[in-house]
């Protein structure tokens, strides 16, 4: 019975330190910048080529790994050209974004489907032995 509300609340107005203010707040926060930013995603991504679908493909964080057809991988960077969303998933047609349904080639990240009017931006898929190295 040591820590109660009370306790707290004292604790709170009598050092004045306690982080209330951490809660809460924007949603958008700072130091996201979105479009525009140097090749920070992507680079350094290894997934095992097993792991990738032949005629579809998998997310690993904001990069994208198709292989259209076997042993042909592709890759390209996961952030929707339409608002910035991240694209969530890959079917066996096309790789999709969730946020509006705007849908790409699994071979060269073309529009499908908008509302997109650009493509995902292409990346460097290099097999090596089990591995896919996106950079
Ligand atoms: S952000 Fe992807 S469809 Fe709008």
């Amino acid at each position: 019975m040591t820590t109660t509300r009370r306790t707290a609340l004292t604790i709170a107005a009598a050092g004045g330190t306690v982080a209330l203010s951490a809660c809460g707040g924007d949603e958008g926060g700072s130091g996201g910048s979105g479009a525009g930013g140097s090749a920070s995603s992507g680079d350094g991504v290894s997934v095992a080529a097993a792991d990738v679908p032949e005629g579809g493909g998998l997310v690993e964080g904001r990069v994208v790994v198709t292989q259209p057809s076997a042993g042909d991988f592709k890759s390209f960077d996961g952030t929707c050209p339409h608002q910035g969303c991240a694209v969530t998933r890959v079917t066996t047609e096309a790789i999709v974004c969730p946020c509006h349904g705007s849908e790409f080639d699994l071979t060269d990240g073309s529009v499908l489907k908008g509302p997109a009017t650009e493509g995902l931006t292409t990346r460097t898929a290099t097999v090596d032995g089990d591995q896919v190295t996106v950079s």
